[in-house]
């Protein structure tokens, strides 16, 4: 069976943000995502606010059936403003101003003593909690630690991996972080830089349960629509041929 998809809808809120004004709305996007057989829909609220605002986040859990995850930086604000905004999920990620797009992995090693406050926040409010991790088994052992309900493994190196280069290396990596976040009891998703051609390997990981995918959906949908990218997305996860 393949995982499900979770649609990251960022870059909708990013086109809509490079006018100001009111278009495309993000949430449109949702429910068209919702309508070609998305099972989640995620955002990422940054704290510079850069693409998807708080109101995005509000009217999403109002309209949207699906499960909303709101990815967010590990500091004691940003889980306050998602525990007052209740999304099923949130998905503690490294932020810095500077980058483009997430950079790695959260170090879960090394911030244990602060992401235990932020995760016990979120749960105790209701909030399922995920980790961005890189594919390293410390890492994935420390979010069974810090009780974590997931794990997002960071497929990033993989999918940038320069053309040619044999993904072998990489792909048992999430292979093996995968199993041993399931055996630990951990939900295991993946993202980042999953895209029609590179999805196939990561889709057919058994423990994977979702991937969330955000610019190359938004990407093709420019070109093709929302509800036919991400219908191509869930064909080429279930090992169609895009
Ligand atoms: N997962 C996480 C934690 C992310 O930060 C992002 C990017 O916002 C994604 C998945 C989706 O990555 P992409 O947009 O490259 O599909």
């Amino acid at each position: 069976m393949s995982p499900r998809l979770g649609v990251n809808i960022d870059h909708v809120a990013t086109l809509r943000q490079a006018r100001g004004g009111r278009e495309p709305e993000p949430v449109a996007a949702a429910l068209l995502a919702q309508s070609a057989g998305a099972h989640g829909i995620t955002v990422h609220l940054r704290a510079d606010r850069r693409h998807i605002q708080e109101r995005d986040v509000r009217i999403l859990k109002e309209v949207v059936a699906l499960p909303l995850n709101v990815e967010c930086a590990a500091t004691p604000d940003a889980a306050a403003l998602v525990v007052a905004l209740q999304p099923a999920w949130a998905t503690l990620v490294p932020e810095t101003r500077e980058e483009v797009t997430t950079q790695g992995g959260l170090d879960a090693v090394f911030l244990q003593g602060h992401l235990r406050s932020v995760i016990r926040e979120l749960r105790s409010a209701d909030v399922q909690v995920s980790l961005f991790l890189d594919p390293i088994p410390d890492q994935v052992r420390m979010a069974a630690k810090l009780e974590a309900d997931a794990v997002e493994i960071n497929t990033g190196i993989y999918a940038d991996l320069p053309q040619g280069a044999d993904p072998l290396a990489e792909l048992n990596r999430i292979r093996e972080v995968s199993r041993l976040a399931a055996r630990l009891g951990l939900r295991v998703l993946a993202g980042h830089g999953l895209n029609l051609r590179n999805v196939g390997p990561v889709a057919a990981v058994p423990e994977l349960g979702e991937l969330n995918i955000g610019h190359s959906i938004v990407g093709r949908a420019v070109l093709v629509g929302f509800e036919r990218a991400v219908r191509e997305m869930l064909e080429a996860m279930a090992g169609g041929v895009p």
